[in-house]
């Protein structure tokens, strides 16, 4: 008999800014409802240089490791397409920023916003040989296109943490996944550039292609489980566009229609944060694990990822009995309501500020919160610090 595993914990940071996406809009000249209604997006997190992609992924282990007993975690593995280092994994960092034992493996998966996914796929293979053991997956980015450019509308960022484990407190997931994978280039980052470089339609195109190339491998009987699915959401609109491209190209209109109504639940977080990349999709089913007030225990949710260049997997997680207790909400509540709004001006200068990496100097950075954060760069090696509340 096949052991449930899966995700045992999961647990959220967002950096401490955001810009309301309105008053931006108005900045650049748009009408507001493209940004809003049109492409879905409310608000957009807005990290500072004390907030990078090792610190946030740091604080949303800290919360998930809280009470855990951490010498079961064998491994860390962080999904990201943000890294700091072409060697030196973020998993790395995560051994001394959060005291996991040096028995457990560390290392990062790149396949853009996919890397989570993979790491999450190969954490319940690993659990399901040897079910005394636990893994922790993190995913971690910060998502820049450039001021004033079509993607703008699109960045974000944040981590979110996932404990893996038998006999999971919130999500079984199966071991039953469709997949689809295609060699192009709808949005890549080549190694000299800290933007995205992307084809925004074609990647929207590509996108709808990859749902539908995996949702036509899954059985009906399969599909007439599944009670509600979730998406990568690159902006709040894009997976109701995969869902309505799937109808048009012939998809079971009832089954299309119930999942459209769950639809909206499934967003609140990420209208609220922006795209963050590897971490998108599971914001989103926090989203809707949040907010759905239908949803039971014991009900199969779809989860689509799809990380660009291009890798898609259509997987499936069945809810716990009391999934609701553990899903940190006082931990999100608080996050969102200390966040600080910015103005335009000062959502640009936190944007182009940067450390120029000269040789040799030390160079200080502000903590923007309490937790850890970046503290600066000595002989350009990476150094962090803990502010306390
Ligand atoms: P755009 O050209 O600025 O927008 O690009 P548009 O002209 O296509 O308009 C967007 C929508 O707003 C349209 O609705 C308009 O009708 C509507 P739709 O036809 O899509 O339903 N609209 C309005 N609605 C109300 N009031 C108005 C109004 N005006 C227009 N006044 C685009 C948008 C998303 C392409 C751009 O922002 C972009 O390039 N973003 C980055 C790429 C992206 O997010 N791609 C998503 C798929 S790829 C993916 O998910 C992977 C990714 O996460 C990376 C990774 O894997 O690592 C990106």
């Amino acid at each position: 008999m096949s052991l449930n595993v899966g995700i045992d914990k999961m647990s959220l940071y967002l950096p401490k800014h955001y810009i309301e996406m309105d008053i931006l809009a108005q900045y650049r000249g748009i009408d507001p409802n493209k940004w809003k209604i049109g492409i879905g997006q409310d608000q957009m997190a807005v990290p500072g240089l004390g907030t990078d992609v090792v610190a946030m992924a740091a604080n949303a282990a800290r919360t998930i490791l809280e009470g855990e007993e951490v010498s079961r975690i064998d491994q860390i593995i962080v999904g990201t397409e943000s890294g700091v280092d072409y060697s030196k994994s973020i998993a790395t960092y995560l051994h001394s920023l959060t005291g996991i034992p040096a028995t457990a493996r560390a290392y990062e998966i790149k396949q853009a916003c996919y890397g989570a996914t993979a790491g999450l796929l190969l954490a319940c293979d690993y659990v399901r040989i040897r079910p005394d053991r636990k893994v922790l997956v993190i995913a971690t980015d910060i998502a820049k296109y450039g001021l004033n450019t079509g993607g703008e509308v699109t960045q974000g960022a944040g981590a979110l943490a996932l404990l893996v484990s038998v006999n999971p407190k919130i999500m079984t997931l199966e071991e039953t996944s469709y997949r689809y994978t295609k060699d192009i280039h709808d949005f890549w980052r080549p190694n000299h550039s800290e933007y995205a470089y992307v084809d925004g339609h074609y990647s929207t195109q590509m996108y709808q292609e990859a749902f539908l190339h995996t949702i036509k491998q899954a059985p009906k009987e399969k599909l007439d489980e599944v009670e509600a699915l979730v998406f990568h959401l690159p902006f709040t609109k894009m997976g109701k566009k995969a869902l309505e491209y799937y109808l048009a190209e012939g998809g079971p209109e009832d089954k299309i229609g119930e999942w459209l109504a769950h639809y909206p639940s499934s967003t609140g977080l990420n209208r609220r944060v922006g795209n963050i990349y590897t971490g998108s999709l599971y914001l989103s089913l926090l989203s809707f694990l949040l907010e759905s007030q239908s949803l039971q225990a014991g009900q199969t949710i779809g989860l689509f990822s799809y990380g660009s260049g291009a890798v898609s997997e259509l997987f499936f997680g069945r809810l716990v009995e009391g999934y609701q207790d553990h899903l940190n909400k006082n931990q999100v509540d608080s996050l969102l309501a200390n966040r600080q709004a910015l103005t335009p001006q000062e959502y640009e200068s936190k944007f182009t500020e940067s450390l120029s990496l000269v040789e040799g100097t030390s160079q200080v950075v502000q903590a923007e919160d309490t937790g850890i954060y970046f503290k600066g760069l000595v002989n350009y090696q990476r150094q962090y610090g803990l502010k306390e509340s």
